[in-house]
C-alpha cells in the first residue's frame, strides 16, 4: 500500500450504532457490512465486543461473511475487553483489535480515577496483550485533543513499543479545530520517530460537536493520518461522527490539495447512505453534502439557467459520480422561465414563447401559494392545445 493510499475505517456499525435511535439488529448490521465492502471501505468496526452479546454475535457473524475489509473489534485496556475481543474475531481473515484508554486528566481523575503512570503501565500491558491475540493491533488515546502534550507523546511512544499497527488520536468531544488537530499529528510524528521507522499508521476520529468533524479529519490527512475513521452519513454519538461520505468526496474534488488516493467506489456513496436510511428509519437532513435530498437540487432561476447552459456552473461534481441518478431541478417560486420550458419539455409539451409566458405567470401565482409544484400541477396549468399536443407517456409522471 503506498503511503499516498489513506485507509478508509467505517465505524458506522459501532460509534454509529452509538446514538440514539441507531441501534441496530445482528442481521441490519450483516447488511449494512455488505454496503461497507460493496463500497469498497478497508476496515470495518463492527461493534464492541464486551458491550454486549448482540455486539459479540454481529462482530462473529460479519466476520464469517464478509472477506475484503479488515474486521475490528473495540476493547477497553482490560484484559476480559481484550479477550472478548479476539474471541468475536477469531474467524476474521483479517481482524483488528482497537484497544482504548483514555489519555486526558479530566477523564483519568474522573471517570477511570487512574493516575497517569497507572494509564501509561495499562497502556503497554494492553497493547501486549492484544498483540498476542492479533498482528494488528489499534490504539486510541482517547480524548487525545484535550490531553496533556506530553503525556500523549509519552502514551503513543508506549503503544508503539508494545506493537500498536495504527495509532488513532481521536477528538473525543468534537473540540479541537483544523489547524490544531492538524498540528498534534505533526508533532507526535515527528517527536516519535518510531512512528515512520516502524510504518505505524496514524488515524484520525473526529467527532461533529462544532461542526468540523470533516474540516478536521482533512486537516489530519495533510499532517500525515492516513487512516480516517468515519460513518455513513456522519452518524455517531451526539452531533455525529466525521462523514464519510464528504471526506471521500473532498479527497476527490480536492485532490489538487490533498493528493492522495482511497478504496472508495464514489458510486457507491449515495447507495450505502440509502442503504443505512431504510435500517435506522431516518434519512440524513435534506441540506447533506453529498447525500441530501436537496444536495444536487436547485431551484432559483438564475442557477437553473446556468445549470441548464453548463451544469459546471452550480455543481462542482456530477451526481453520477456519488452515485445519485440526477440533478434535480426544483419547480418553485424562485424558478424561471428556462427550467419551466426545460420540465414542460421533458414531459413532452413544446409551448411557443407567447404560450410560455402566459404558463409561467399562471405557474409563479400557483408557486406563491404552494410548496411543492408537480408535474401534475404543471399539467393542470396548460391550456388544452397544448395539454393535447403532448408527446411522451404519461408513465414518466413523476
Ligand atoms: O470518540 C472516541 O474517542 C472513540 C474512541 C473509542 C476511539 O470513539
Ligand atoms: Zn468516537
Amino acid at each position: 500500500m503506498s503511503s499516498n493510499h489513506v485507509v478508509f475505517f467505517d465505524t458506522t456499525l459501532r460509534d454509529g450504532e452509538q446514538s440514539p435511535g441507531c441501534s441496530m439488529t445482528t442481521q441490519e448490521k450483516l447488511t449494512m457490512a455488505h454496503a461497507l465492502e460493496d463500497l469498497g471501505v478497508d476496515v470495518i468496526e463492527a461493534g464492541f465486543a464486551m458491550a454486549s452479546e448482540g455486539d459479540f454475535a454481529a462482530i462473529s457473524t460479519i466476520t464469517q461473511a464478509i472477506r475484503k475489509p479488515r474486521i475490528a473489534s473495540l476493547a477497553r485496556a482490560k484484559t476480559e475487553d481484550i479477550e472478548m475481543a479476539a474471541r468475536a474475531l477469531q474467524f476474521a481473515d483479517r481482524a483488528r483489535i482497537h484497544v482504548f484508554l483514555a489519555s486526558s486528566d479530566l477523564h483519568l481523575e474522573y471517570k477511570l480515577k487512574m493516575s497517569r503512570q497507572q494509564a501509561l503501565d495499562q497502556t503497554g500491558e494492553s497493547v501486549r496483550l492484544a498483540k498476542s491475540h492479533c498482528d494488528d493491533v489499534e490504539f486510541s488515546p482517547e480524548d487525545a485533543t484535550r490531553s496533556d502534550r506530553d503525556f500523549l507523546v509519552e502514551m503513543v511512544r508506549i503503544a508503539v513499543e508494545a506493537g500498536a499497527t495504527t495509532i488513532n488520536m481521536p477528538d473525543t468531544v468534537g473540540y479541537s479545530t483544523p489547524e490544531e488537530y492538524g498540528r498534534m499529528f505533526a508533532e507526535v510524528r515527528e517527536r516519535i520517530p518510531a512512528i515512520d521507522e516502524k510504518g505505524v499508521i496514524l488515524s484520525s476520529h473526529c467527532h461533529d460537536d462544532l461542526g468540523l468533524a470533516v474540516a478536521n479529519s482533512l486537516a489530519a490527512i495533510q499532517n500525515g493520518a492516513r487512516q480516517v475513521e468515519c460513518t455513513i452519513n456522519g452518524i455517531g454519538e451526539r452531533a455525529g461522527n466525521a462523514a464519510l461520505e464528504e471526506i471521500a468526496a473532498a479527497l476527490y474534488v480536492r485532490a489538487d490539495r490533498y493528493g492522495v488516493s482511497s478504496s472508495i467506489k464514489l458510486d457507491h456513496l449515495y447507495p450505502t447512505s440509502e442503504v443505512l436510511g431504510q435500517i435506522i428509519t431516518f434519512k440524513p437532513s435534506p441540506n447533506k453534502a453529498i447525500v441530501g435530498a436537496n444536495a444536487f437540487a436547485h431551484e432559483s432561476g438564475i442557477h437553473q439557467h446556468g445549470m441548464l447552459a453548463n451544469p459546471l456552473c452550480y455543481e462542482i461534481m456530477t451526481p453520477s459520480l456519488v452515485g445519485v441518478s440526477r440533478t434535480h431541478l426544483v419547480l418553485g417560486k424562485h424558478s424561471g422561465r428556462a427550467a419551466l420550458r426545460h420540465r414542460l419539455e421533458q414531459l413532452g409539451f413544446s409551448p411557443d414563447r407567447e404560450e410560455l409566458q402566459q404558463i409561467y405567470y399562471r405557474f409563479v401565482a400557483l408557486a406563491d401559494r404552494k410548496k411543492n409544484i408537480y408535474d401534475q400541477d404543471l399539467i393542470g396549468l396548460l391550456p388544452d392545445k397544448i395539454r393535447e399536443n403532448r408527446n411522451v407517456p404519461v408513465s414518466e409522471l413523476d
